[in-house]
């Protein structure tokens, strides 16, 4: 089987791991790292048997690479992206994808340009409860969708330092609520704020409208002491819940209560798989640089929301 040449570039605590993935699947062949960082970079390529770079412009030109993952800080993820699509290279562009909708833009446009794979590392589509849960939500066993509550709270993860939860934690959910609706929220209204993070917010209550009715609900923070990350979705005859740490699902409904049982599978090896598989096979990704755009665009109305201490309507 031809095996496609990736890297990655940015391999902190998040990016070591798609190098380890990448290493893990059949279907891939890491080619090289980089990372601004010289002593990181060669921690990692020695870790993995593979060249270290610090420049990622140099790495691009010299390595037969086809496909990069992007998982530097936040607010250099657009920068880098742009670097791997005017080289020619399919990209994986960790969350947020950027830091506003306007670099965001500009990635769509230049993966179009040159026909290019653009996709965004939203894990929480690949947990097999996420997908029963929009299934079910689509063909109506749970009845009517009414709502979703999703929670997203632990300590602040403290080498986070250049966005806020909105765009680093909140978003996840806010593209969930995108994947099981499957529809676009009319409006949000958002209340932010911040308890001990000196720059940006560290809490975050987000509430997205529908028509007919349907809302959602997103509780993020960086102030609970311990973790929790769940996601409940009311139907008119049914409630689903999902843990997404131990990825447990349960039905509950008036007669009876059902927990089916997904093995539990890493959602990071779903997710490269799929973005390798859908390079080699020419297929549209499970998640789009659309459906990045999208999520960044309900972030940043939720930040405006709280600000404006009003609902802010989605175009
Ligand atoms: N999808 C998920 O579930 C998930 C989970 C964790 C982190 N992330 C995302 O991954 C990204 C990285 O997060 P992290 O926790 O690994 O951060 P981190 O600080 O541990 O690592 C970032 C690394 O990028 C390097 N870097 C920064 N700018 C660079 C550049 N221009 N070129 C090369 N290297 C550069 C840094 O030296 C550092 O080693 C963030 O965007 C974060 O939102 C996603």
């Amino acid at each position: 089987m031809r095996k496609l040449g990736v890297a990655v570039v940015g391999t902190g605590f998040w990016g070591k791991n798609h190098a380890r993935v990448y290493k893990e699947l059949e279907s891939t062949e890491l080619v090289a790292i980089c990372d601004a960082n010289a002593k990181r970079a060669k921690t990692i390529s020695d870790q993995f048997g593979v060249k270290a770079y610090t420049n990622s412009a140099r790495m691009m030109k010299k390595e037969n690479i086809e496909a990069v993952s992007i998982c530097t800080w936040s607010t250099s993820l657009a920068k880098e992206a742009l670097k791997g699509l005017k080289a020619g290279k399919h990209v994986l562009v960790e969350k947020p994808m950027a830091t506003n909708t306007k670099q965001a833009q500009k990635l769509l446009a230049k993966a179009e340009e040159n026909k290019l794979h653009l996709t965004v590392g939203f894990l929480m589509r690949f947990i097999p409860g996420v997908q029963h849960i929009r299934e079910a939500i689509a063909s109506k066993t749970i009845g009517e969708l009414v709502c979703a509550t999703a929670k997203r709270v632990s300590q602040w993860p403290e080498r986070i330092g250049d966005v806020g939860v909105v765009k680093d934690t909140a978003i996840h959910d806010i593209d969930v609520m995108q994947f099981i609706y499957n529809e676009n929220p009319i409006a949000v209204y958002a209340k932010t704020g911040s308890m001990r993070h000196r720059k940006f917010e560290d809490y975050a209550q987000i509430m997205l409208t529908y028509e007919g009715g349907k809302s959602a609900f997103i509780e993020s923070n960086w102030l609970t002491p311990y973790k929790t990350r769940t996601l409940t979705v009311t139907g008119s005859d049914a409630i689903m819940r999902l843990d997404y740490i131990t990825q447990e699902v349960w039905i509950e409904a008036a007669k009876e209560n059902r927990q089916p049982k997904y093995p539990w599978q890493e959602p990071l090896k779903l997710e490269l798989q799929n973005f390798a598989d859908c390079i080699m096979k020419k297929e549209k990704p499970i998640v789009t640089g659309e459906d990045g755009l999208k999520a960044l665009r309900i972030a940043e109305a939720a930040l405006l929301s709280s600000e404006k201490n009003k609902a802010i309507k989605i175009r």
